[in-house]
């Protein structure tokens, strides 16, 4: 990192005026730029992951998963059983609806399955993005909207695609939450993640919840999947490739899914399924053992909707790495004058730099971070200089390097785990993780980290064998699928 501080001249002032509340200091200052070095080698100190780190958090990662299979409620990890015990073959056939609901945005789909030969023969979907006011509504409200936008994607029908006659449209309904999977068809939502709040659906069964929905608009399909987007994704992705054994999802939230066998399930009490196989969803945002953690961290967690909660998912996912930069310059302007005399108001707005505008900064490369300039200004009313967006350049990297990092570390725990149970299952021959969400799909730079620890850990040699390979919008063709699989009618696969 370069800075061109002025020579240091030292002199007594009272730090920035805060438009965020925060008490104006007197303290002895050089140069903006001299104060703020100490916060960002600081913080750089608190986050790093040398080797060590990352071994430790694999390793508990591995635990975390044991003992959550061993009782519920045995670890952060709640090691849902996701009563998914066959997966994708090729042969499914026929007209599957997908309803796809776990962030900010909701999917329909339809795709008309064609078997082997065929495979997808087509397929078409609609994208709507949930009113923010719908986040911190009623249940019924949500899934109202949910259920009328299902109801227009219906009716819009033609086409490639077929229903044979008598039959009721099957829907896999991909829900993105914490959900107690009770069949292949219900399940419980525990608690909301992601910054939702909706009031009345936790505790009950979201099909439900949604098929009431339906029959206040006098809709007529059938939920026969329940699945999280993790599952879909690993489905969706098996479908294509036999060596999928894990996937994982980098969005707005995060979590992982892997085939488990299930005798190395003590919780099932011996209740073996036919193919002996199962996919748990471990919903790893939970975890939360021996991670570089730092006060902005905390701070964030503390003002959170969720405190105390998802602290993986709070240090590794989409939803939260603007936030924590915004919290860094947020300190580094009112404690280290990094944008001079006073504090820029935007600032204080929780949430108002997202991760979208750090990977675009982290993007470019020209000589003055233009595009850095730019985007501070548009987004958060900054008007920096080039020593300034170098250090904001050195925080987005320092956030974004931690998560990526973490990442891989996770997906190395999972791997782990499952070798140490069955040697040779995952290193000895190829071996596929199926990733999918938006964080994972557009920062390069995470990306990068990510694979890096995954190398870092196994050594060259293993990680030959492990395929990380981005698996796009799988989960909601995976949810089809698994209507499919679980369809109420007699199916010829
Ligand atoms: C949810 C998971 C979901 C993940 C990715 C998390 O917040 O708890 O169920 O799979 O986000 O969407």
């Amino acid at each position: 990192m370069s800075i061109t501080a002025s020579p240091p001249a030292v002199r007594s002032i009272y730090l920035p005026r805060s438009p965020c509340g925060t008490p104006r200091v007197r303290m002895t200052v050089r140069s903006n730029a001299v104060t703020v070095v100490p916060i960002l080698t600081k913080l750089q100190k608190d986050c790093a992951t040398p080797l060590p780190v990352l071994r430790h958090v694999a390793d508990a990662m591995a635990a975390d998963m044991r003992a959550g299979l061993a009782v519920d409620g045995g670890s952060d990890l709640k090691m849902i059983l996701s009563y998914v015990d066959s997966l994708p073959t090729g042969n499914e056939k026929g007209l599957f609806y997908a309803l796809d609901l776990g962030g900010t945005n909701f999917r329909v789909l339809r795709v008309q399955l064609g078997g082997k030969d065929e495979r997808v023969v087509a397929t078409e979907f609609e994208q709507m993005s949930i009113p923010q006011e719908l986040m911190f509504g009623t249940s019924e409200e949500l899934f109202d909207f949910i259920a009328s936008g299902l109801a227009k994607f219906a009716q819009e029908e033609g086409g490639k695609f077929h229903l044979p006659h008598g039959r009721k449209r099957e829907i896999g309904f991909t829900f993105s939450f914490p959900v107690k999977q009770t069949s292949i068809d219900s399940g419980i939502l525990m608690k909301w993640t992601k910054g939702f709040a909706v009031s009345g659906t936790a505790g009950r069964d979201v099909v439900a919840c949604l098929n009431e929905a339906m029959e206040r608009l006098g809709l007529d399909m059938r939920v026969s999947a329940l699945v999280n987007d993790t599952v879909g994704t690993l489905a969706g992705a098996r479908y294509w490739d036999d060596d999928v054994m894990v996937a994982v999802i980098l969005g707005t939230g995060t979590n992982a899914c892997y085939v488990e066998r299930t005798d190395a399930i003590p919780k099932l009490q011996g209740q073996n399924s036919t193919s002996g196989r199962t996919i748990i969803n471990t919903e790893w945002g939970a975890f939360s053992n021996g991670l570089p953690l730092t006060e902005f961290d905390r701070d964030m967690d503390a003002k959170s909707v969720n405190p105390g909660e998802q602290i993986f998912e709070k240090t590794i996912s989409g939803m939260y790495l603007g936030e924590i930069v915004r919290r860094v310059l947020l300190k580094m302007a009112e404690a280290g004058a990094l944008f001079g005399e006073s504090v820029p108001e935007n600032l204080c707005t929780p949430f108002v730099l997202r991760t979208p505008d750090i990977s675009a900064m982290q993007q470019d490369t020209s000589q003055d971070l233009e595009a850095v300039e730019s985007i501070l200004y548009n987004v958060a009313g900054v008007k920096s200089n080039l020593s300034m967006r170098k250090i904001i350049m050195d925080v987005c990297d320092t956030i974004v390097k931690r998560g990526g990092r973490l990442a891989g570390a996770g997906i190395v725990g999972i791997l782990q785990k499952m070798e140490e149970d069955s040697k040779g299952l995952i290193f000895g021959k190829r071996t596929v993780v199926a990733m999918d969400g938006g964080l994972y799909e557009h920062y390069p730079q995470y990306r990068r980290y990510l694979q890096d620890a995954v190398t870092e850990l196994l050594g060259w040699e293993i990680s030959k064998n492990v395929v990380i390979e981005h698996s796009k919008d799988g989960s909601g063709i995976g949810a089809a699928l698994l209507a499919a699989t679980n369809s109420q009618y007699e199916h010829d696969f």
